[in-house]
């Protein structure tokens, strides 16, 4: 076997940043191979030093950028690149969107050998301050940035993980992705934690009280702030009566004994410290009740965007029979209920079929039903069989795309329409492909969510041949 060559630190110099590649990085060519560049932009003539190198690619960081590309813009958040977020802060809205069409367009090519018309990207028209859900970690131990800090430095943090270390928290004094109460909410909190001297959770021995903080708000401004802790003492009564007091904006004081080893809310129980036990959104004629645990889609404008998008490629009568798969809490379900005869929702967590029947009931919407269970293993020729035979079925799978079984159980019951939506164009692009010779793309667009990530929604229009 050959030596390996090392490749660590060698410079390449003024290498041209051709385009945007995989999870955010940009793309220069060296040696005949791809070099993945994080933090560059399409345009710029850089100096890049090499940390790895692949049979296909290699891997670099920015060393000295000798022209500067047009698409380049000013970071807003001080924590730009060491923060795990927002890491395409330093290129100009209007790059990031096309940026996300072109990723869009490129895994149809390349993983589906498709090349369908791409709609034009449906950007966002907030840039920041567009979620409503934000949640931070208590560390006793934070990750330095600075390898000069001085030695008395507070070294208990509150803030996000870092880029794929779980137990390495960045302590966060800004980020400009909640509206600004969200700041206050968590310096406050982290500041009242120091004065009633509270222990810090640590990820490696799992000691310490403070755990997690979750803040969400609704369209109309009502916060919830969700305090996770390892176990319920009087500590945490009287911090929370402590917060309540200092933070009258806030309407509703969860809290969550967490007492396992991770960090996943799944099988937890919370309890209302003070006021309401959910937050109220709106989307057109809609109602629906955010619980504490609840999933709904943290960029609220253009999830209705997306859901519009996608009632509106359904295309449907009333006549139609309609299978949203993937369901979650029924949303798109709802949405598209008064043009259709009947909707049949399938999702495998059952907290959020619960949320689906009572968002049904509270929007006295009568004709969707709720099914709790795996995909892979519900929809069978019996499920369809006792459910009708859909006229259009809408799919909203996760990150990981649909299970082949999902995907060959939809070619069988073949529906006239497919609307598929996807936060993960790529596993998208896969489904497509196996569907390729039964559906032709009709439509496809990028929905731009996240402004300043590298992540993009997607939706396409397969329409049977
Ligand atoms: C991207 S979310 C879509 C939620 C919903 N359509 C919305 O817009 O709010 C994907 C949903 O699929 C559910 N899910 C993931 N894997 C599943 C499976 N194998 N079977 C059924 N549901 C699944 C998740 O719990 C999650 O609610």
């Amino acid at each position: 076997m050959g030596k390996r060559k090392k490749v660590y630190g060698t410079i390449i110099e003024k290498m041209e940043i051709v385009e945007a590649g995989a999870k955010g990085k940009c793309i220069g060519r060296h040696d005949g191979k791809v070099v993945f560049v994080p933090f560059a932009a399409p345009g710029d003539i850089a100096d890049v030093m090499l940390v790895r190198s692949r049979k296909n690619y290699s891997e670099g960081f920015l060393r000295e950028i000798h022209v500067q590309s047009p698409d380049r813009t000013d970071p807003r958040c001080k924590h730009f690149g060491d923060c795990g977020g927002c890491k395409w802060q330093h290129l100009n809205y209007p790059s990031q969107s096309e940026m996300k069409s072109k990723q869009v367009a490129d895994n149809f090519r390349k993983i589906a050998g498709l090349e369908p018309e791409m709609q034009p990207v449906i950007a966002s028209e907030k840039e920041y301050y567009y979620r409503n859900k934000l949640e931070f970690s208590f560390s006793d131990l934070k990750w330095i940035v600075d390898k000069n800090n001085d030695e008395n430095e507070e070294m208990r943090a509150l803030g996000y993980h870092i880029s794929q270390r779980f137990d390495k928290i960045l302590h966060i004094e800004e980020c400009h992705l909640q509206p600004e109460y969200s700041n206050t909410i968590r310096n406050t909190v982290y500041q009242t934690a120091l004065e009633q001297n509270l222990t810090f959770f640590n990820r490696k021995t799992h000691e310490g009280l403070l755990r997690n903080i979750i803040i969400r708000n609704n369209i109309e401004n009502h916060w919830m702030v969700s305090l996770v802790v390892k176990e319920n003492n009087n500590d945490v009564r009287n911090f929370l009566e402590k917060l309540k007091e200092k933070l009258p904006d806030v309407r509703s004081w969860i809290y969550i004994v967490n007492d396992k080893r991770n960090d996943s809310m799944d099988g937890l129980d919370y309890k209302v410290f003070d006021g309401p036990s959910f937050l109220e959104e709106r989307m057109e004629h809609l109602r629906f009740e955010v619980g504490p645990l609840s999933f709904y889609q943290t960029n609220h404008d253009q999830a209705c965007e997306l859901y519009k998008k996608t009632r509106e490629l359904a295309g449907l009568t009333g006549k139609e029979t309609v299978y949203d798969l993937y369901t979650g809490t029924g949303t798109i379900a709802l949405f598209v209920a008064p043009n259709a005869k009947k909707v049949v929702g399938i999702e495998y967590v059952d907290d959020a079929i619960a949320n689906a029947n009572s968002n049904a009931e509270k929007n006295n919407v009568e004709n969707c039903v709720y099914y709790c269970g795996d995909l892979a293993k519900t929809l069978t020729e019996k499920f369809i069989s006792e459910n009708g035979q859909p006229d259009v079925i809408i799919t909203d799978p996760p990150r990981s795309g649909m299970h082949p079984d999902v995907v060959q159980q939809i070619l069988k019951a073949s529906p006239d329409k497919i609307v598929y939506v996807s936060c993960n164009s790529a596993t998208q692009a896969r489904d497509v492909e196996m569907m390729k010779d039964q559906y032709k793309v009709a439509y496809l667009q990028a929905v731009d969510m996240f402004p300043q990530t590298h992540h993009v929604e997607s939706i396409a229009l397969l329409k049977r041949i």
